[in-house]
């Protein structure tokens, strides 16, 4: 008990003793979730939030010797900070800080010195009952005596946003809520990058550099999602709102599981992502990461850095004669300290000494940096000449007229031959610092550059017809080695898909990109993420997925395996995924055969997974977005065997994309060993969605939400069929057809797996060949009341992730 209560009576310095030292080594040696006024926080003492999810103190970053007071997550082994008050005004020293209710009801943080470096700068208020109380959501607020929120830190963020959180602007303050980057990941000061509504008020995000350059658009909310945010779709995990009202405009966000750990945060390098903590690596991942491509963030690479989107290693570097200001931070990809030059300029086109002047460096493909001055000289040469005259000048381009920066040179981009706004930038550069000559004479630069350019070109040419033998011997050794798979080096597909500039959709495990191979036929290429798997099991299991064929499968052409660079090549669908033909309001309605074509379809790719393949390959993710469709409407199962690929990472896809829930057979959520019925449970699910052509989840009846599934399974055995066909159809041209997929839906969703019928008996009643009989309600969605949210609630994704290593342990 003594050598608890010493560091809380050490700082008790006031005058009522006896009553606050007691009372005071109570709240503070236990754990508490508020600091009301006359307590204090110093050291390494801190409040935690009710249920032990946030906890409040003073931390360093990382390898800083600063110290701040913050709010962390109390259960997370890797610190991670999501709120920090004093962020720009760190403190030396906590044993003599302290952090307070001062008497005016502010929260301030007190120096050695007792000078306040931080304050919450809330309404004053002289209540002895101001409290500040950390909730469980990560939100501190402070609560005056008549218990009305004088300040709370949401109002407030640093450079997250929780769940509940928000990021907006308040109409009768005027007062805005944005986020801001930190500088470095080991400090929290404000950085150049900012996460805030749009500055026209309209209903959009944007990301701004030095708050006013905007480099990146959400979209304006469309009532449902911002379009420029993929993973703010129907059926995420989140529940997105956007709320316009008299007082107030802001998006705010919750999350349908209770466990699932996520947060929105604007990185130091300028990317918002949505993050969510992965239990079984330990580490956070990214769900999604703005904008796309990062060389967009403006002036990633800072003051005379140049951001090279194709560039291997390295997306920034520094513009030639120029060198990182931070060695020790570039080699982290920090780069917020710039580029500095190597050589000081001398000015002076012939300095006294009778040594060199400064020269220029053309740099071509370049995307010019933004304001520039513009000359109004006649030529390239005078122009030139005028940025010589200049000793402020450090670039010169003479595009359609002539423009000179006399400032340091921000967002300097690397472009491409495919990319407009490109142009020549001539840098300015010490003589010394010209590469690769002693000699410094710009024509002898000039003609140098140019021979050398030329063997250059020569050699190229060679190298290029040598590397293409090379290549071409490669694929075709790829070709006996991996089967009929063809082992893709990343640079191919990396020019088939133009950096991956079109993306098809994305995911848990990575995104799809479209692509075009040398010999002209599409591909889709999935560039997988944070697989942690050896190049050598990849290797295996891909070669097994390769042995798959079927004309309802979707075939996989071949893999890259570079590093850590993981892709995999499928066939290009022109016909897009169902999930956009039954559920987009813009695409064609589809016909009641076509519907039935594409059950069948899908009916036949399973039965072939489950019994025709020589190892049984449970799917594990049927729903309409994963079944897609080639030019004639024939239905291709995608991303079969990922489970078995993605080995323990696989749940990421349950935790985190949309509308999996939904499918999942209950089996599966009660934590038992699965089989190829989960399949079938989901393919049942999928039934109801291509009968009534809307997802099951956004039905309702009389106004009220109800979950379809359990609601149409009761018309089934009243005989009403009818009444579920989608309404766009006018009614089905094949009432038989339409009773027997009904009917199947119905066996497939029933609880006890051994009352499904298997795929290869769905394939027979759907050809006709078998007949099917009355079904009996499943029970468990008799159970299960009308609202999916119902099952949502009772999973969290430590339960999924039990679930599938279980499952994963069963099959493999
Ligand atoms: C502050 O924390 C103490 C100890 O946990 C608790 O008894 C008290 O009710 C809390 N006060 C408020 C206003 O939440
Ligand atoms: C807090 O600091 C005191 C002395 O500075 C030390 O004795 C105590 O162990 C520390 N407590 C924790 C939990 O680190
Ligand atoms: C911090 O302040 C305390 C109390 O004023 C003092 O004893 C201690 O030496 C200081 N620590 C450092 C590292 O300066
Ligand atoms: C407290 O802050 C003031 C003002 O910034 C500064 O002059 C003083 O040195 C600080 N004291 C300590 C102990 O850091
Ligand atoms: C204070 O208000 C909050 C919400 O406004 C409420 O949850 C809480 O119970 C109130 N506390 C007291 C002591 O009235
Ligand atoms: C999402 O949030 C809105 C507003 O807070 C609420 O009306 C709606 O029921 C929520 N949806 C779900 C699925 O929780
Ligand atoms: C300078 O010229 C560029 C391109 O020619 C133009 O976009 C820009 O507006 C001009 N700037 C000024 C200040 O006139």
């Amino acid at each position: 008990m003594d050598t608890k209560k010493r560091p809380c009576s050490s700082l008790s310095i006031s005058l009522l003793l006896f009553f606050l030292l007691s009372s005071l080594s109570i709240q503070h040696c236990a754990a508490t979730d508020n600091i009301s006024s006359g307590q204090s926080l110093s050291g390494n003492q801190t409040i935690a939030s009710k249920e032990g999810n946030f906890e409040l103190g003073f931390f360093t970053p990382g390898n800083s010797r600063n110290y701040y007071v913050g709010i962390w997550y109390k259960k997370i082994p890797v610190q991670t900070v999501i709120w920090v008050a004093n962020r720009a005004t760190p403190i030396s020293n906590t044993s003599s800080a302290e952090f307070k209710i001062s008497e005016d009801g502010n929260l301030v943080l007190l120096n050695g010195s007792k000078i306040p470096v931080w304050s919450s700068n809330s309404i004053p208020s002289t209540s002895d009952s101001t409290v500040a109380v950390l909730h469980d959501t990560g939100n501190l607020v402070i609560r005056d005596g008549s218990n009305t929120t004088i300040w709370q830190s949401f109002d407030h963020p640093t450079d997250i946003v929780m769940p509940e959180g928000w990021i907006g602007f308040n109409k009768l303050t005027g007062e805005c809520q944005s986020a801001t980057a930190w500088e470095t990941p080991e400090n929290p000061a404000p950085g150049p990058f900012t996460l805030s509504l749009s500055p026209d008020r309209s209903k959009q995000y944007v990301l701004l550099w030095n708050n006013y350059e905007i480099y990146w658009r959400s979209g304006v909310w469309n009532g449902q999602y911002f379009p420029a945010l993929p993973a703010t779709n129907e059926n995420t995990p989140f529940n997105l709102t956007f709320i316009d009202n008299e007082q107030r405009m802001y998006g705010t966000y919750t999350i349908l599981y209770s466990s699932f750990i996520t947060h929105t945060m604007i990185g130091s390098t300028g990317l918002l992502t949505q993050r969510y903590w992965l239990d079984s690596t330990q580490e956070w991942q990214s769900i999604s990461s703005q904008p796309v491509p990062q060389c967009d963030v403006h002036s990633l690479c800072r003051t005379f850095g140049i951001c090279d989107q194709k560039s291997s290693d390295n997306i920034c570097k520094c513009t030639p004669g120029f060198e990182p200001a931070s060695m020790k931070e570039w080699e982290l990809n920090v780069w917020s300290s710039g580029c500095v030059r190597k050589t000081s300029l001398r000015c002076s086109k012939k300095s006294s000494d009778g040594g060199e002047g400064d020269g220029f460096l053309g740099m071509t493909n370049m995307r010019l940096p933004a304001n520039p001055q513009n000359l109004t000289v006649g030529s390239a040469e005078n122009c030139e000449q005028a940025c010589l005259n200049d000793c402020s000048c450090n670039a010169y381009a003479y595009v359609s007229g002539c423009s000179i920066w006399t400032a340091d040179l921000w967002n300097l981009v690397q472009l491409y031959d495919d990319d407009s706004g490109a142009g020549t930038l001539y840098l300015r550069l010490a003589a010394s610092d010209f590469p690769g000559s002693g000699s410094s004479h710009k024509l002898v630069i000039d003609l140098t550059l140019g021979v050398i350019g030329g063997i250059l070109g020569i050699l190229c040419v060679l190298v290029g017809l040598f590397w293409a033998f090379q290549r071409s011997k490669r694929i075709r050794m790829a070709k006996q080695v991996e089967g009929s798979l063809i082992l893709f080096p990343y640079g191919d597909l990396q020019r088939a898909t133009k950096n991956f500039s079109e993306m098809l959709g994305s995911g848990g495990f990575g995104s799809v990109f479209r692509g075009t191979l040398v010999d002209s036929t599409d591909v889709a290429v999935k560039k997988l993420d944070g697989l942690r798997q050896g190049e050598k099991q990849f290797r295996t299991e891909v070669s097994t997925l390769a042995a798959i064929q079927h004309v309802n499968l979707v075939r996989l052409r071949g893999f890259c395996s570079e590093g850590c660079k993981r892709l995999l090549v499928y066939e290009f669908m022109s016909g897009g995924s169902l999930d956009y033909h039954l559920f987009r309001n813009n695409s064609a309605v589809l016909c009641w055969k076509m519907r039935y074509q594409i059950i069948l379809g899908i009916a036949r790719g399973l039965a072939y997974l489950h019994e025709k393949c020589r190892e049984c390959i449970i799917h594990c993710d049927i729903k309409p977005d994963n079944i897609l469709l080639d030019r004639d409407f024939c239905a291709k199962v995608a991303d079969f065997g990922m489970a078995k690929l993605v080995g323990r990472d696989f749940s990421r896809v349950l935790t985190t994309m949309r509308g999996t829930v939904g499918y999942l057979a209950p089996e599966w959520i009660s934590g038992l060993p699965i089989t190829s019925k989960v399949d079938v449970y989901s393919f049942g699910m999928m039934l109801f969605e291509l009968v009534s052509g809307k997802r099951n989840t956004t039905h309702s009846v009389d106004g009220s939400n109800i979950f379809y599934p359990s609601w149409a399974a009761r018309k089934i055995i009243e005989g009403d069929i009818f009444s579920l066909l989608d309404h766009r159809l006018n009614g089905a041209d094949d009432t038989e057809e339409l009773t027997s997929v009904c009917r199947v839906a119905c066996w497939c969703i029933q609880d006890s797996e051994g009352h499904r019928p298997t795929m290869g008996q769905l394939v027979r009643i759907l050809e006709g060949v078998l007949e099917v009989s009355m079904p009996p309600l499943p029970r468990a969605l008799q159970l299960l009341t009308e609202d999916q949210s119902q099952i949502r609630y009772h999973l969290s994704s430590t339960e999924y992730e039990d679930a599938l290593d279980q499952s994963l342990n069963f099959y493999q």
